[in-house]
């Protein structure tokens, strides 16, 4: 079977997508510098799958060590990029670091893909090039280039980049995946989302508080126009995320799909409240959750949430997974994570 090369494959969404692609039984390696993430993720993938997988752990901002991984790999058939930072507020803290890591990282591994010949291209782009959007649901030709953040500045850039690579020499085939919120675990719980430090993210922060790693959570504002004045996003199942990335490949490898580069819409089409979620996980877990309201968060947009029609058509994509299971699959990830610590503190 076809070779991928998965870049971030030791994160949360490209572990995930290993995990997937092995499913559907491609051959896989990965490059992961493990400045974000830890090789843990790597034996979570082997228990489930029964497959050992080989990770470079190499920073694509060093174009050399990238290169030499192509030269050990000349028949890598797709290249599906993961590795990228993704903080929105420390983008907004740290703008160079985002912009040197996430664009130079990008350039490297597109000059490697150029020069090795690599047949196709999957970028992980986010619905965060929508910035706040006019009309809902939004579609792949909604308006984008308003990312408030230096972080979803880098997701424009790193899809001009390709649509211009792509133009320029027409032998690589490209899809640039716009996630939504991507949320929840593999139903094993043997692999998740592993937030370094204080996690930003909502089910991430509503797991950590009923655990008890967090005091308690903030709300960030309840006064904005929805239907309960908390904002809404259109949470997606992180299954579902990775099983599209195995389709998009599929959907590139075809000879009928012409086309240089498609964009899709990688979201349920559901909006979901900040306030709805926490409902969700109370019903799920059983666990009244400590949470306060407080005032809005800079930056963050009142609603988005996705046409995807295009991905469904285009890729034969099926969503999987409803809230519920993705709130249940988070749980049940914070629990095994609480037994691991446990267990080593034990030992
Ligand atoms: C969701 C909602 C918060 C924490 C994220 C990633 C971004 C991109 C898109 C991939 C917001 C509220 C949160 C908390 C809260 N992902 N919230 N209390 O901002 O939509 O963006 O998904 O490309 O990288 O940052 O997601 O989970 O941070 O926030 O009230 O403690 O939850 O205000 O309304 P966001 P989020």
């Amino acid at each position: 079977m076809p070779k991928i090369l998965v870049t971030g494959g030791c994160g949360y969404i490209g572990s995930h997508t290993i995990v997937d692609l092995l499913d559907h039984q491609y051959d896989v390696i990965s490059i992961d510098d493990n400045s974000r993430s830890t090789p843990y993720a790597l034996a979570g993938i082997e228990k489930i799958t029964g497959k050992k997988i080989k990770n470079y752990k190499v920073d694509l901002k060093n174009f050399d060590e990238t290169r030499a991984v192509f030269q050990e790999n000349p028949d890598i058939n797709a290249v599906i990029h993961f590795a990228a930072y993704k903080a929105v507020g420390e983008s907004v803290e740290d703008p160079l670091q985002y912009y040197e890591n996430n664009i130079f990282g990008l350039i490297n591994l597109v000059k490697c893909v150029q020069e090795f010949s690599v047949p196709h291209f999957v970028f992980s782009s986010s619905c965060t090039v929508y910035g706040n959007p006019e009309h809902m649901p939004v579609t792949e030709d909604s308006p984008t280039g308003k990312a408030e953040s230096p972080y979803g500045a880098t997701k424009q850039m790193g899809e001009r980049v390709l649509q211009d690579f792509a133009k320029s020499t027409g032998a690589t085939t490209i899809a640039l995946l716009r996630y939504f919120n991507p949320v929840g675990a593999h139903p094993s719980a043997l692999i998740g989302e592993l937030p370094l430090g204080k996690p930003q993210n909502l089910v991430p922060v509503i797991t950590q508080t009923a655990i008890g790693k967090l005091p308690k959570m903030m709300v960030f504002g309840d006064d904005y126009p929805t239907r309960d004045g908390s904002c809404v996003r259109d949470y997606i199942h992180v299954c579902d995320i990775a099983h599209a990335h195995t389709l998009a490949v599929q959907y590139l490898s075809d000879k009928k799909n012409k086309s240089r580069c498609d964009v899709f819409n990688l979201g349920t089409g559901d909006g979901v409240t900040v306030l709805e979620a926490i409902r969700m996980f109370e019903k799920v877990s059983g666990v009244k959750l400590n949470y306060e309201i407080g005032p809005r968060r800079a930056g963050d947009i009142v609603a988005i949430y996705a046409n995807n029609d295009f991905a469904i058509q285009q890729l034969g994509w099926k969503i999987k997974y409803n809230l519920e299971e993705m709130i249940r699959t988070a749980w049940q990830w914070e629990l095994k994570i609480k037994e691991a610590e446990e267990m080593v503190k034990s030992n």
